[in-house]
């Protein structure tokens, strides 16, 4: 017999990314810009999670391009749909079905303490569907069907990495070694890119556009950007996030896309205006995005190439995730079905 490729002996890397807004280059440096790397020695999935974001009311046309889009710009950042799996998350049936299953093993006062199902109740006020509760079950699901060593999060979601080990200890105890226990891959540190408004919070794609640059953004749009990025009235070009953090936050993106350290970028500041960091930040943004805006057109200028390299990994990963869906049916109890 043949040995299969070893790909899938790797430990699995698990990353979900909501196609709620465009990616930011708060994504592309705090994580995009070192999936390439780890190509190599995990066995990446990258699955963009759309039935979670039917938490809160999208506009369906709206939705249904961003899966494509975030697709799209995970291949444009150089990861190759044949080594990593790269896929929509409500193409691979077994998710949905695995979450109701889960949702049998986790108890409702669990879900009501997340952090972010009340900061969500509170958003959105008037739409506290019952997606928001089992939010973090669906998310569990999308972890265990792979069998996950490693799961790169942000502090946001570590709450819900917890929740998704204690249920797979709970449903492990319960019926033995179905699934794997997974831990948090923590990236290198120090490249949190911050709001350009509110420099103190994280730049995300789901505040408003003047806060974040999109890694899709042309060069005029980011120029403006970063010139309007708040700073404080002191004139002094230093490395000092606590009492600076508007200007550290455009030294730190300068520093990551240089490669230079902060003590030669200062060096070379020091006593020059604001509009100088700004300007040099911002061509530097603008360079570092070029090639991947360019690949990524040409990516989306093919879209019937694009939708089956989706519908290939949506085949890939039904395949590994129906092999522990089916396990776990078989142990609940489920009937078995005319397959075997
Ligand atoms: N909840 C995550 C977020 O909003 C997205 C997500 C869904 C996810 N499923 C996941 C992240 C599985 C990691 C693993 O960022």
């Amino acid at each position: 017999m043949q040995t299969q490729p070893t790909v899938e002996h790797k430990p699995v890397i698990f990353s979900g990314i909501q196609p709620s807004g465009m990616l930011t280059l708060g994504n592309y440096i705090g994580a995009l810009r070192n999936f390439k790397l780890l190509e190599d020695d995990y066995d990446c999935v990258y699955c963009v999670v759309d039935l979670h974001t039917l938490t809160v009311r999208q506009e369906a046309a709206q939705l249904r391009r961003r899966c494509l889009e975030i697709a799209a710009i995970y291949m444009a950042v150089g990861l190759d749909p044949d080594k990593s799996l790269i896929f929509c998350q409500s193409h691979v049936s077994a998710h949905a079905e695995l979450s109701w299953i889960l949702s049998k093993y986790t108890y409702l006062g669990e879900l009501q303490r997340m952090t972010q199902y009340k900061d969500k109740c509170a958003k959105h006020a008037d739409n506290i569907n019952a997606g928001l509760l089992t939010y973090p079950v669906l998310m569990a699901a999308d972890i265990l069907l792979y069998q996950t060593h490693l799961v790169p999060i942000g502090a946001d979601q570590k709450q819900h990495l917890e929740i998704t080990r204690d249920i797979a200890q709970r449903f492990n105890a319960l019926y033995g070694d179905v699934f794997t226990i997974p831990d948090a891959y923590i990236g290198k540190v120090g490249s949190r890119v911050m709001s350009l408004q509110e420099p103190a919070r994280k730049m995300s794609k789901s505040d408003p556009e003047e806060t974040y640059v999109g890694i899709l953004d042309k060069p005029e749009d980011i120029r403006r950007k970063l010139k309007r990025a708040v700073t404080d009235s002191d004139g002094d070009i230093r490395f000092d996030p606590e009492n600076k953090p508007g200007v550290s936050n455009l030294l730190s993106i300068l520093s990551v896309l240089t490669g230079d350290s902060m003590d030669k970028l200062v060096n070379e500041l020091s006593g020059k205006g604001y509009g100088e960091l700004k300007t040099r930040t911002a061509e530097c943004v603008i360079e570092a995005l070029a090639p991947i805006q360019a690949e990524y057109a040409r990516i989306m200028a093919d879209k019937a190439t694009l939708q089956a390299i989706l519908d290939r990994n949506a085949e890939r990963a039904s395949v590994r995730a129906n092999r522990t869906l089916d396990k776990v049916k078989h142990k609940v109890g489920l009937a078995p079905h005319g397959k075997a």
